[in-house]
C-alpha cells in the first residue's frame, strides 16, 4: 500500500520512543531511572478528580460546541484576565484536548505553504513537524547556552523575512527550562508590533516556575490581536492523560480553530471541561507545593550534574527540564542517550531530539522523585568515571 507523501514531512517526538525502549528493558528485569517523560509524577488534586466525577453523574457525557463549554471558556477568560493582566473575552477561548491542537490548529489557520515560521531550537519539536507537515519552512532561532537559553529580539530580527508568517516563543522553555525577562518580552513585542506576523506563545510551563516572572507577549501593546496564547492543564495541575488545554487568540481566529476542531475531534471531553472550573478556582494550594517540591529536585539536579567531571549544567528558572552541556564527554548526544540507556539504566533524551542546535546537549526530566533523581546521578556520575579509565 502507499502512503501520502506529506507523511515524509511529519515529524514526532521521541521521549514516547525513549519511554518504550525503557519499558522493554524493565521487562528483561533491568532496573531504568525514568529521567525522560515530560510529566509531572504527581496525582491530579483530589477536588478535581472529584469534580469530574461528579460531572459524570451530572451527566456531561454529551457532545459540546467545538470552542469548548460557556461556562468554561468564561472561567479561562476570567483566569487569563486576573492571572496575566490580559483582558480576555470568553469568544477569545478554544478548548481543546491537551494544548497541542492549539499549535497544530494555529499553524493550520494562518500559515499558508511556501510561508516561513521561526521555531525555537533546541525546542519542542512538534512546532517543526507541524510546519513542515503542512508545506511551510521552519526556520531554526537558535538558543544558546552562553545566553542562558533565552532569546531576544537581535537574535529574532536578522530571521524575519518578507515570507515570515509566524514566530513561535516558549517561555518556560522545554527543552531548556529558560524564561524570557519582561525586557525580552518589550523588545520582541516593538519589533514585531507593526508588522503581519503572527506569535505563538507557548506557555504551558507558565505556573511552573522558580525565579522570575512569568508574562505573556499578548499584554505588550498591539500584540493581543497577533498571538496565539497557548496554555493549559496538563503540566500546572499534573493532568496530561486528562487531554485538556486552551488557546486565547482573536475571535476570528477563534472561529476557524474551532471550525479545525469540528473536523477532527467535534470537542473536548464534557466533563473533564467542567472539572478545569474547579481547577482554575480551586486547587491552587496543591499547584504551589508542587512546584516546591519541583524546585527542591531542580537544585539537587543541578548541584549534581555540575559535581560530575565533563557535565556542565545550568540552572533552569522554569519547567522541570535540565538541558546539561555534555560536549566534554567527546560522544555525539545521540550515542549518550543509548548507552546511558542501556549501560547506566537512566533513560533521558538526546539533546538533538528538540533539533539540530541541542547537539552536545542531554534532557533530563526532574519529575521524579529525589531518591530516583539521586540514583540517576549515582548512575551517571559512575558511568562518566567508567568512561574516563577506558580513554586512559
Ligand atoms: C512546550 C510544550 N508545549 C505543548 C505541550 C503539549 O501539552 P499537552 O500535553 O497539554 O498537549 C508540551 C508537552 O510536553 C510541551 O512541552
Amino acid at each position: 500500500m502507499r502512503y501520502a507523501d506529506r507523511m515524509n514531512q511529519l515529524g514526532t517526538e521521541t521521549a514516547f520512543e525513549v519511554l518504550a525502549k525503557a519499558r522493554a528493558l524493565e521487562a528483561q528485569g533491568r532496573s531504568i531511572v525514568h529521567l525522560e517523560i515530560g510529566e509531572p509524577d504527581f496525582d491530579t488534586p483530589a477536588s478535581i478528580r472529584a469534580a469530574a466525577a461528579r460531572a459524570l453523574d451530572e451527566g456531561f457525557t454529551h457532545y459540546g460546541p467545538s470552542a469548548g463549554l460557556p461556562e468554561v471558556r468564561e472561567a479561562i477568560a476570567a483566569f487569563i484576565t486576573r492571572d496575566r493582566g490580559l483582558k480576555t473575552a470568553p469568544d477569545q477561548v478554544v478548548v481543546t484536548p491537551g494544548g497541542k491542537p492549539v499549535l497544530t490548529f494555529a499553524i493550520m489557520a494562518c500559515v499558508n505553504p511556501g510561508d516561513e515560521v521561526i521555531v525555537p531550537n533546541p525546542g519542542f519539536p512538534i512546532y517543526e513537524s507541524v510546519v513542515r507537515f503542512i508545506g511551510a519552512k521552519p526556520v531554526p532561532m537558535v538558543l544558546r547556552e552562553d545566553r542562558g537559553f533565552r532569546v531576544g529580539a537581535e537574535d529574532l530580527e536578522p530571521l524575519l523575512t518578507p515570507k515570515t508568517r509566524m514566530v513561535v516563543l516558549n517561555s518556560p522553555h522545554n527543552p531548556t527550562g529558560s524564561v524570557l525577562t519582561p525586557k525580552d518580552l518589550d523588545e520582541i513585542a516593538a519589533l514585531l508590533r507593526d508588522r503581519e506576523i503572527f506569535v505563538l506563545s507557548d506557555e504551558i510551563y507558565s505556573k511552573i516556575l522558580y525565579d522570575g516572572v512569568h508574562e505573556s507577549i499578548a499584554t505588550r501593546p498591539g500584540m493581543a490581536e497577533k498571538t496565539i496564547l497557548l496554555d493549559g492543564f496538563s503540566k500546572t495541575y499534573a493532568m496530561t492523560g486528562w487531554r485538556l488545554g486552551y488557546g486565547i487568540m482573536n475571535p476570528t481566529l477563534a472561529k476557524h480553530v474551532a471550525r479545525l476542531a469540528t473536523n477532527v475531534y467535534s470537542c473536548a471531553t464534557s466533563f473533564v471541561q467542567r472539572a478545569a472550573i474547579v481547577a482554575l478556582g480551586g486547587a491552587q494550594s496543591e499547584v504551589g507545593s508542587m512546584v516546591t517540591e519541583f524546585h527542591r529536585r531542580r537544585d539537587e539536579i543541578v548541584q549534581g550534574l555540575n559535581a560530575i567531571p565533563g557535565i556542565r549544567c545550568l540552572k533552569p528558572a522554569g519547567a522541570f527540564y535540565v538541558f546539561p552541556n555534555i560536549q566534554a564527554l567527546q560522544m555525539t548526544s545521540a550515542d549518550a542517550e543509548r548507552i546511558l540507556l542501556e549501560e547506566a539504566g537512566v533513560a533521558a533524551l538526546s539533546g538533538t531530539a528538540f533539533g539540530s542546535h541541542g547537539e552536545g546537549y542531554m534532557r533530563f526530566s526532574y519529575a521524579n522523585s529525589v531518591e530516583n533523581i539521586r540514583e540517576a546521578l549515582r548512575r551517571i556520575g559512575a558511568w562518566v568515571q567508567s568512561q574516563i579509565r577506558a580513554a586512559r
